[in-house]
C-alpha cells in the first residue's frame, strides 16, 4: 500500500525561508528603499537612455517600486514591470498616480515570480537591473528565468542586465563583526523619521556561493532594534557567460560601468548585453 507522501506525482521542492527572507525582506519598505538609493542615478540613466536610443516596449523583470521604470516611461517608451514584491508594486502604482496621463498609459505593472511569470507577448529590450538577477540561487533558478526571458524576447530583441561583481574582500568577512556605517533617519509614516544606528554583518556560503548580509537597525532612542536580511548569490564572470551561453545566448558587450567601458581589475558592476541565439 502507497503512504499518502507517494501518491504525489511530483516530489515537493523544498523551501528555503533563509533565501526567502533574503528575497522579500528589504523590499518590505518601499520608502526605505528609496532613500537608500535616491543617489544611485548612472544605472538609471543607462537604462533609460538605452531604452530611449534602441525603442520599446520593454520588459523590465524584477521593476521594484519604479525607480528605473518611471524614468523609462519619461521618456516616451511603453514598459511593463514584473516584480515579486507586493509592498514595491503597490508604491510603483502610487507613484504613478501622481505621473501625467501619457507617462501612466505607458506602464503595465504585472505582480509574479520573474522564473514563471509568462506575459503572452514579446519586446524587443528585456531588462533585468540593479541585482535583481542575484535572486536567483541555483542553476535551475536561472534556466528557468533564461528561458522566460527567451520566451519574451522578440527576433534579435536583447537583454541587458546588470550584476554585482563578488568582491574577495566582503566574501572574506568574519560574520561575527558588525561593520558600522553612519547613523542616519530611518523614514517613519509621519514624516519626521527614526533617527537609528546602523549595522552591517556578511555571512558568506561558498557552497551555494551566496552571499547574506544582516542589515542591523538600532533606534537611537532604545527603541527595539531590528534586522533586515539580503541574500545575493555570487556569479563570478566566466560563470555567467557559460550560464548565458549554455542557455543559448550570445554576449553582445560587456561593460564594467554604466558609462559602457569595458571591465577592468576594479570594475564592481558587470554590464551585460545579450541576445537569444539561433532566432
Ligand atoms: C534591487 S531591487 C531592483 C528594483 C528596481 N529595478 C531598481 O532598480 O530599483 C530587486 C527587485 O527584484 C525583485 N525580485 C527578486 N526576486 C524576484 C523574482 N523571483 N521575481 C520577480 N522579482 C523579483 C525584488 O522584489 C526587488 O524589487
Amino acid at each position: 500500500m502507497s503512504s499518502p507522501r507517494t501518491k504525489s506525482a511530483r516530489p515537493r521542492a523544498r523551501r528555503d525561508l533563509e533565501l526567502e527572507a533574503g528575497t522579500s525582506a528589504h523590499y518590505e519598505d518601499p520608502a526605505y528603499y528609496t532613500k537608500t538609493y535616491r543617489a544611485r542615478l548612472d544605472d538609471v540613466r543607462f537604462y533609460a537612455d538605452y531604452a530611449a536610443e534602441r525603442g520599446g516596449p520593454v520588459l523590465e523583470y524584477g521593476c521594484g517600486n519604479g525607480r528605473i521604470t518611471l524614468p523609462i516611461a519619461r521618456l516616451g517608451v511603453d514598459v511593463t514591470g514584473v516584480d515579486l514584491s507586493a509592498e514595491m508594486l503597490s508604491d510603483l502604482r502610487e507613484r504613478l498616480r501622481a505621473e501625467p496621463e501619457d507617462v501612466r498609459a505607458r506602464v503595465t505593472v504585472k505582480r509574479g515570480d520573474m522564473r514563471r511569470a509568462r506575459l503572452g507577448r514579446r519586446f524587443p529590450l528585456v531588462f533585468c537591473p540593479f541585482n535583481a538577477f542575484l535572486h536567483l540561487y541555483t542553476r535551475e533558478d536561472v534556466e528557468r528565468f533564461l528561458a522566460r526571458v527567451r520566451e519574451h524576447l522578440a527576433p534579435r530583441g536583447e537583454f541587458v542586465f546588470d550584476v554585482s561583481i563578488p568582491q574577495p574582500e566582503e566574501l572574506a568577512r568574519d560574520p561575527a563583526r558588525a561593520y558600522a556605517a553612519p547613523r542616519f533617519n530611518y523614514p517613519t509614516l509621519d514624516g519626521k523619521g527614526m533617527p537609528v544606528r546602523y549595522t552591517e554583518r556578511f555571512d558568506y556560503d561558498p557552497i551555494r556561493q551566496v552571499l547574506f548580509v544582516a542589515m542591523e537597525f538600532s533606534p537611537v532612542s532604545g527603541e527595539e532594534p531590528w534586522m533586515t536580511p539580503l541574500a545575493h548569490r555570487q556569479f563570478y564572470p566566466r560563470e555567467l557567460e557559460a550560464l548565458l551561453h549554455y542557455n543559448g545566448f550570445e554576449l553582445l558587450d560587456a561593460w564594467g560601468d554604466f558609462d559602457r567601458s569595458p571591465p577592468t581589475r576594479d570594475s564592481i558592476t558587470l554590464v551585460l548585453r545579450t541576445r537569444a541565439r539561433h532566432r
